[in-house]
Parts: C-alpha cells; sequence; structure tokens
C-alpha cells in the first residue's frame, strides 16, 4: 500500500512528465529510475607507467564565493538595488540588450532561483526564465507545489548576451557584487542554483554540475550559511529530457527542506 505522500509524490511525477509532453509508456516492463543503481564491476587496472617527477601539483583552489565588495550596502530594498542596477555602466552587456531583467517572482519568496543569463524571450519582456525554459522551470517547480509567489528567480548577469552566447567571466564578475547583495536582501531560506554557470559562479567552485548537483552546499551569506542546492537547467533538460530523472531526485531534495522548515516552525 502506498502512503497519501507517496501517492500524491508519484501524481506530481507524472503531471511534470505529462507537462514535458511525455503521454505514453513504451517499455514493455516498467523501468524504475529511482532504484539504487548497480554497483559496476571493478575496472580493470591499466598497468602502472612510472613517469619521471613532473612539477608539483597546485593545491586544490579554495572556494571564493561572490560578495558585495560593499556595493549597495547604503541601501536597503530590492527596488532600490534594481534601479542601482539599472543605473550601472560597467557592464558592457547593457549596452546590446534591449531591457535590464532584474527578477520576477516575490520580494519576500523564501526560496530564491538563480539561472546563468537572460535570452531573447527574457530580453523582450524584461523577465528573467519567461521563454521556453522558464515554463518549462514553472512546471518543474509546481510539481512540488510552488508557485511564482512562492519564488524569486534572477541570473548571474542581468542583461541578455548577444545571440545567447554565455556571458565572459568579465561580465559575470561585474554584475557579482549587486546579485550578492540581492541575495542579501532577500534573505531566502534557500537558494537553487540552475546549471553549472550559476553553481560555479556563486559557490566560485571549478566542479561541474554533475558532481555539484543533489546534495546541500553552502553560501556565506550576511554573515550565515544559506542552503544551497544546484541542479540541472531546465534548457538543459529541454535538450536532455533523459536528465529530468536527476532533476527530479534535486526536486525531491528541495521540497524535503521546505517541509521540514515547516514542520520545524
Ligand atoms: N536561461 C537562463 O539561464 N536564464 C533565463 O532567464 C532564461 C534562460
Amino acid at each position: 500500500m502506498r502512503s497519501a505522500a507517496e501517492e500524491k509524490a508519484a501524481r506530481a511525477l507524472l503531471d511534470w512528465y505529462r507537462a514535458m509532453g511525455v503521454d505514453e509508456a513504451v517499455g514493455e516492463v516498467p523501468f524504475d529510475s529511482f532504484a539504487a543503481p548497480q554497483p559496476k564491476p571493478a575496472p580493470r587496472r591499466a598497468p602502472e607507467v612510472k613517469m619521471a617527477a613532473g612539477p608539483p601539483r597546485a593545491a586544490p583552489r579554495a572556494a571564493r564565493p561572490i560578495s558585495t565588495r560593499g556595493i549597495g550596502a547604503e541601501i536597503s530594498t530590492l527596488t532600490e538595488l534594481e534601479a542601482l542596477v539599472a543605473g550601472f555602466e560597467g557592464c558592457s552587456l547593457r549596452r546590446t540588450a534591449k531591457s535590464l531583467c532584474f527578477a520576477r517572482g516575490s520580494a519576500s519568496a523564501r526560496i530564491m532561483l538563480i539561472g546563468e543569463a537572460p535570452g531573447r524571450d527574457e530580453d523582450l519582456q524584461g523577465k528573467p526564465f519567461v521563454g521556453r525554459a522558464g515554463q518549462l522551470l514553472d512546471r518543474m517547480l509546481a510539481a512540488i507545489g510552488l508557485a511564482e509567489d512562492h519564488v524569486y528567480i534572477t541570473n548571474t548577469v542581468y542583461w541578455r548576451p548577444p545571440g545567447n552566447r554565455t556571458p565572459t567571466p568579465e561580465e559575470i564578475e561585474a554584475c557579482a557584487p549587486f546579485l550578492a547583495r540581492q541575495i542579501e536582501l532577500l534573505s531566502p531560506s534557500v537558494l537553487v542554483l540552475l546549471g553549472g554557470a550559476a553553481a560555479k559562479t556563486i559557490l566560485g567552485v571549478s566542479e561541474g554540475i554533475m558532481r555539484l548537483r543533489g546534495k546541500w552546499l553552502t553560501y556565506p551569506s550576511a554573515g550565515r550559511d544559506l542552503p544551497a542546492l544546484a541542479t540541472l537547467h531546465p534548457a538543459y533538460l529541454l535538450r536532455n529530457p533523459a536528465a529530468k530523472r536527476y532533476a527530479w531526485r534535486d526536486l525531491l531534495l528541495l521540497k524535503a527542506a521546505l517541509d521540514s522548515e515547516i514542520r520545524g516552525q
């Protein structure tokens, strides 16, 4: 017998699959993509090759999360911060973009989601995540019971890079102090980092998204360690539907954390 909670979770998953266009089962036998992975046979060891001693290896780089660097210290609301960003001339992306895409969602949300960069639809509407990837993101959030007014969504850069290219490190660096202040001012309970670019930028690490996703990390903000969860970018999921199962696991992790926070209140 399934519990009511298991049944609700299963229904939410089916709703999401339906929203993604999956409307029939194709296999003869059900496939449980959540089953624990079977241990792989141990790889056969390659014969050891003795190398001449090379240069000493660099020590692993310490994480350098983004910080405000004092920017926006004089202001106390997100509306003021948006005005500050609107007048900021230090990011070259603003010269080619039509609009500033500062944020969408609720300024009192407990969940803050951060993506990479606005695309064409976002540039036209002046809001993050309103195109196809954004619509998928909304469906993913709805599958765990979150609507737009439960979340606050932004990006690592506030303007669309020309032709949707990847933002350069300089463009990201220019926007980073504002983003750090945006996190401080919103003061969410949880950060959700959408894709490798956002996760690496905010946490200041170099690991890829497959290593970073699916576990609770922390981002230091305003003197506390803010829980941060990295997951796959919805645009990646549109291109690689088979990866949806990882995103679903991450969403369940987020839901469990939110539920336990509610229970603890
Ligand atoms: N992809 C992003 O990372 N952000 C958006 O706002 C839209 C697509």
